[in-house]
């Protein structure tokens, strides 16, 4: 996987028509750290995170990103949902393959498919559906799927927070290890210290 790359927000600013959301926020996620952004439900995580993932303009300061992306990267900034966001209709194989489609030859893509199955533990659920999967390994193929393009950056937002307490434990644990073997620079909102 990639070194990662070095996410600066300088001085970002945003409102929401008459509400000030974000005022003066500036931070540097150097490559291959994992940053924490905590704070209540409504002060702004998720608007932060969409100007860092370039979703969303800034109503001011800028977004820059330093670094080389090396060049297996496929997509350098990607995200993983709170909600999972799968594709009902595709097995869990084909919902990680989907991004890799028109971007690598197809026997390459299913040596990827395979490695970040194995990376996340689903590889005996690879044809399974979505609808056959508990929330927890929904979940992994969301980690999966945004760990198989290579990204230099790696954005999550509340990725736990839809699954119980004792799978969030365990995943959040699974989490800190991928993560790590993957060496990608990551910023994860959060409500919580615990992974909520
Ligand atoms: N598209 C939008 N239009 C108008 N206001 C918005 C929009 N998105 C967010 N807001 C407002 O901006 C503020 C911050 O929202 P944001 O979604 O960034 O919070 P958050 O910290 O991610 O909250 P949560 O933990 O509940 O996800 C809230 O007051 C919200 O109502
Ligand atoms: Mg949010």
């Amino acid at each position: 996987m990639t070194g990662g790359i070095r996410l600066i927000l300088d001085q970002i600013g945003h409102a929401w028509g008459d509400l000030t959301v974000l005022d003066g926020i500036a931070l540097t996620a150097e490559p291959g750290e994992v940053m924490a952004i905590i704070g209540p439900s409504g002060c702004g995580k998720s608007t932060l995170l969409n100007i860092a993932g370039g979703l969303l303009s800034p109503s001011s300061g800028t977004v820059r990103i330093e670094g080389a992306i090396a060049d297996d990267c496929l997509n350098p900034l990607t995200y993983i949902f709170q909600d999972f966001s799968l594709l009902p209709w595709r097995s869990a194989q084909a919902n990680i393959e989907l991004v890799l489609e028109d971007k690598l030859p197809k026997p390459v893509r299913a040596d990827r498919v395979r490695e970040v199955l194995a990376l996340t533990g689903l590889t005996e659920f690879a044809d399974a559906w979505p609808r056959e999967l508990s929330g927890g390994m929904k979940q992994r193929v969301g980690i999966a799927r945004a760990l198989a393009v290579r990204p230099a950056c790696l954005l999550m937002d509340e990725p736990l927070s839809a699954l119980d307490a004792q799978t969030r434990d365990l995943l959040l644990d699974e989490f800190v290890t991928i993560i790590d073997r993957a060496q990608t620079t990551t910023i994860y909102v959060t409500p919580l210290l615990s992974g909520q």
